[in-house]
């Protein structure tokens, strides 16, 4: 949910900690600070707001001299979750002295017990934080013995919930000391120098060389050397990774935001996610990571699929998919709902964890339930370095490339085609009579990164569109089949980029209720494409048609999305955005791309914060 950096070396210490932070302003954004030593001297400085507020307060300090040449420190940029976004509660928190420096990604359960013994006990406390709690366990440790990185040790002990920190200290100098436990964090290594990061970007014009941090796993660094260490104290061996060189991807290039960019990039997500995964010679699936050995998935009776938010509605798509081809039933899943419900599987469940980012802790928390009860974890996400994927038994990787806006896109298509691929691939495993039509869907999965282009050059008709709705009271979205989930999606992305009012209903649910909504001042918009080869599609097409109609004869705005060429829809609906054509359960992997581009444009003609909307972070670390 936050950012950490951190760094030891020679060069001038704020520039990097600023420009780090400025790379994961992104994981949150509503207050920053950095606490750095130079020499004898401590700069310590915390502002609410963005990260250009504390530049702008560290260069009106004019600490030059102080602070360039050398020297180590510690950054953060905060989400709140305890206490308001304001400079006191801003990270690093301090000690009663002022002598220890610590930054934290995570949420403790048993802050409030701690601060009350630790108040009994004489410490001063000046935030509403469950941080502050760590520095003065750090504080009473570090009295007792000696050392910053076994006070780290015996304070963990002391925490329970997710606790992923970074401590510096005057007493014990010339050292940063880390611990993950949640939250991600790895180690940078340079030339006599290292860097500490929550997340790659932070850190990738230095170095590409990193440490990934395991759970429980203690970093002690210093300008010549990196150590890790378990909660015993015992040394663990260092695992050297490479982060992707996409330093390209980090950048906008010429979009004038990253969510536009990442619409733009779906074709290639696609492309890159399909590549090397269909066997045109014998028309097969393979997934060469998978890890799941064919004759595991061969036995599975039912499937579970947990995600969160944008990943909740590609594992809504799965469900539609997995039992249409591979005929294996399926249950749905928040994550968050999933381990409080004590869920019926075993060993013959597969569950599938959807999560982009794989850090998500609703989802992190959940695959750690089913693990426990003997399920197959299966997870599917963009970032191979993550948590979720270092604890699950099998990985297929969604290969989007780096997504920066906090609204997800170009993820979301690849997990789409992640499923329909998956689908096909259990299908063969499984033996189902439908694999015998599978070549038909090879074929067409293919043809989709063109239709995608397609679609992007049609944006102007979306444009015209989001200019005409831009007063609308709200949204409506309706879909049926396997288009009821873009309902969903379309609803989320609209309200997180452009704060608009917008609901998703399974489209026979509106005489229920939601009809009462519509009115002139109501946009509602309808999933009505079709495909003739699939006479499921063609009922529900047709269903749609009369749905639109309801929603006419009350007054309301319909925006149809509809396949080329079709005749009806663009009688009945106020505006009509084509679909190439394309197989019923593929369309949805089109469809998604007009609705986030009918919400971005929505969001830019009302002038909202698209890559950074308010409220939200791209990565909810905590749980
Ligand atoms: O990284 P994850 O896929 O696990 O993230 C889950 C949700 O937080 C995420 O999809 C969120 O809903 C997006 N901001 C939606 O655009």
């Amino acid at each position: 949910m936050s950012g950490i950096i951190g760094y030891i070396g020679d060069r001038p210490v704020i520039p990097v900690l600023i420009d780090g932070l400025k790379r994961l302003e992104y994981h949150g954004y509503d207050s920053a600070g950095l606490a750095v030593i130079v020499r004898d001297s401590v700069f310590y400085q915390k502002t609410p707001g963005r990260i250009h507020n504390l530049e702008e307060r560290i260069n009106s300090h004019n600490h030059a001299g102080e602070i360039h040449g050398g020297g180590y420190g510690i950054g953060h940029t905060r989400w709140a979750t305890h206490g308001k976004p304001t400079e006191e509660n801003a990270h690093p928190h301090c000690d009663c002295t002022n002598n220890l420096f610590v930054v934290h990604n995570g949420l403790l359960e048993n802050f409030r017990k701690l601060k009350k013994n630790l108040s009994a006990a004489g410490h001063v406390f000046r935030t509403e934080t469950d941080t502050e709690v760590i520095a003065h366990l750090l504080e009473k440790y570090l009295a007792q013995l000696g050392a910053l990185e076994q006070a780290v040790i015996r304070t963990a002990q002391d925490l329970t919930g997710q606790f992923t920190f970074a401590v510096i200290c005057r007493q014990d100098r010339e050292k940063i000391v880390a611990i993950r436990s949640g939250p991600p964090l790895m180690v940078g290594l340079g030339e006599k120098e290292y860097f500490l990061a929550s997340h790659g970007p932070a850190i990738l014009p230095f170095t590409t060389t990193v440490i990934p941090m395991a759970d429980g796993e203690v970093a002690i660094i210093s300008k010549d050397s990196v150590s890790l260490t378990g909660l015993d104290g015992q040394p663990r061996a260092p695992k050297i990774e490479q982060l992707s060189p996409d330093g390209t991807a980090s950048e906008r290039g010429g979009f004038r935001h990253y969510m536009l960019k990442e619409i733009f990039e779906q074709p290639q997500a696609v492309r890159d996610t399909t590549l090397g995964r269909v066997e045109h010679a014998s028309g097969r699936v393979a997934f060469e990571e998978l890890e799941i050995s064919s004759a595991e998935l061969k036995c599975i009776k039912k499937i579970n699929i947990i995600g969160c938010g944008t990943s909740l509605h590609a594992a809504l798509y799965g469900k539609y998919v997995l039992e249409a081809l591979a005929r294996i039933p399926v249950e749905v899943d928040f994550a968050s709902e999933f381990r409080y419900r004590n869920p019926i599987i075993g060993s013959d469940t597969l569950t599938i964890m959807i999560s982009q980012s794989g850090e998500t802790a609703d989802t992190l928390l959940a695959a750690r339930e089913a693990k426990k009860r003997n399920s197959k974890l299966l997870a599917i996400s963009n970032v191979l370095a993550s948590t979720l994927i270092r604890e699950s038994h099998g990985v297929i990787c969604t290969r989007s490339g780096l997504e920066r806006a906090v609204a997800s896109t170009k993820a979301f298509t690849s997990q789409l085609t992640v499923l329909m691929l998956l689908s096909l691939y259990l299908a063969q495993i499984q033996d189902r009579i439908f694999w015998d039509n599978s070549s038909a869907y090879l074929e067409k999965i293919e043809d989709l990164p063109s239709k995608l282009e397609q679609l992007i050059g049609r944006r102007a008709e979306v444009l015209t569109i989001a200019q005409e709705l831009a007063d609308f009271r709200g949204f409506l979205f309706l879909g049926r089949g396997p288009h009821f989930p873009l309902a969903l999606e379309g609803a989320l992305k609209l309200k997180e980029v452009s704060y608009l009012h917008a609901e998703a209903y399974a489209a026979g649910e509106i005489k229920h209720g939601p009809l009462a909504i519509i009115d002139p001042s109501m946009a509602t918009v309808v999933m009505a494409t079709h495909d003739l080869s699939d006479s499921n599609s063609m009922i529900l097409y047709d269903k749609m048609l009369s749905s639109i109609h309801e929603v006419k004869s009350r007054d309301g705005q319909v925006v149809a999305l509809a396949t080329d060429g079709d005749r009806e829809v663009p009688k009945i609906a106020d505006h009509t955005i084509f679909i190439p054509k394309t197989l019923n359960l593929l369309a949805p992997i089109l469809e998604a791309l007009p609705l986030q581009l009918l919400s971005y444009y929505l969001a830019d003609i009302r002038g909202c914060s698209i890559d950074q909307p308010r409220n939200l972070a791209k990565n909810v670390t905590t749980g």
